[in-house]
């Protein structure tokens, strides 16, 4: 019995396989931040394709939070619109709907924004220095989570997932590579979590108690002054209490460094993780192959696997893995005739 295909039940939310299309931007909104008929037709196709749950791409909580000037925006009312739409339909088409929320912190590159971060460190030579927060932008930027999250609960998402992840502004906070504030928001690691532990519970406020949230991480910062896995399993241990049902494990990003990546480089990483803090987790990174991500599910290193550019390649990829594996997926009737009949 495969386990990529066996369903999965956190809180309110039943996923009927354990597939996970990881959040990719797609750079196709324009300076409004909507969403147009690409995303409509991206995310659609991998709901018709079998995809468990997908999560949508990067969507900024303020226009300073975009990482380019094409990215998702979710933070006024009029985009609103654009993203039900997409939610909607990938739920109609068997799909649940996770977003992730973020903000790209001194990682922004739209033109025009103030860009912040924790500390006034720029990312690299072609990145601007940014300003270091203060405690009201602090406050402000919390406070744009918390607004976003009421959106997406009025949209009637499944899940959300907060952007912890790869360099960007949560992130900056969590390392002490770009983190070197002597307020308390920086120094001791539960200072560093201090930020992301607010924003967790400012989602909480607006996102029901019985859905479930998500907080994507970057395990390894790749230089050895930066984040381990162990210390993202001790920062994770800081916040959990407000409200975290699952841990997204990804890597890299603070650091101007391309990780060695070979296939499954992060599942160790998501072990460790799911180890030390006791929360599920998704493992994944170059997991192209079923057998490997079925590999990672039965021998319990992690609880779901996602799947990026594996899925940008071919859409239809849990429906080509439902062959190799299982056989009991329920494909959309109109494809039934292509189906293989192995046994
Ligand atoms: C085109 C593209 C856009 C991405 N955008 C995001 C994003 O919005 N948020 C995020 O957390 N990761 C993003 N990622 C990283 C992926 O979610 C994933 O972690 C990474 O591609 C490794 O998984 P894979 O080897 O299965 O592709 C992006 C990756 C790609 C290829």
């Amino acid at each position: 019995m495969s386990r990529l295909f066996s369903n999965y039940i956190i809180k309110d939310l039943e996923l009927k396989n354990r597939i996970v299309m990881a959040p990719m931007c797609m750079y196709s909104a324009e300076d409004d931040a909507k969403a147009k008929e690409w995303h409509l037709l991206h995310y659609a196709t991998r709901a018709v394709g079998g995809v468990g749950l997908i999560i949508q791409e990067a969507t900024a909580v303020e226009a300073r939070g975009r990482i380019t000037a094409n990215d998702l925006g979710i933070w006024d009312d009029s985009q609103i619109e654009g993203l039900k739409k997409i939610s909607d339909t990938c739920r109609k088409y068997g799909a649940k709907m996770g977003i992730q929320l973020g903000h790209a912190g001194r990682k922004c590159e739209a033109e025009g924004e103030r860009i912040i971060a924790p500390s006034s460190i720029a990312f690299s030579d072609e990145y601007r220095v940014p300003n270091e927060m203060t405690k009201a932008e602090i406050n402000e930027v919390t406070q744009a989570f918390k607004d976003a999250a009421g959106r997406c609960a009025e949209i009637g998402y499944d899940i959300i997932e907060i952007h912890g992840a790869h360099g960007y502004l949560i992130n900056e906070f969590l390392s002490p590579l770009t983190n070197t504030r002597t307020d308390e928001y920086g120094g001791s690691k539960e200072n560093r979590a201090r930020f992301l532990k607010e924003i967790i519970r400012a989602v909480r406020e607006e996102w029901p108690g019985e859905k479930p949230l998500m907080l994507r991480v970057s395990a390894e910062d790749y230089v050895d002054e930066g984040n381990h896995p162990e210390d993202l399993a001790e920062l994770i241990n800081f916040v959990k209490d407000e409200g975290v049902d699952l841990v997204d494990v990804s890597s890299g990003g603070v650091a101007d460094i391309a990780p060695k990546a070979f296939q499954g480089y992060q599942v160790k990483f998501a072990e460790i993780i799911k180890e030390r803090t006791n929360i599920p987790v998704i493992a994944g990174g170059l997991i192209i192959e079923p057998h490997m991500a079925e590999e990672i599910l039965q021998n319990r290193r992690a609880d779901l696997v996602f799947f990026g550019r594996a899925l940008l390649r071919n859409p239809y990829w849990a429906l080509y893995a439902d062959q190799e594996l299982s056989n009991i997926a329920i494909w959309p009737k109109q494809y039934e005739r292509a189906r293989l009949r192995k046994r």
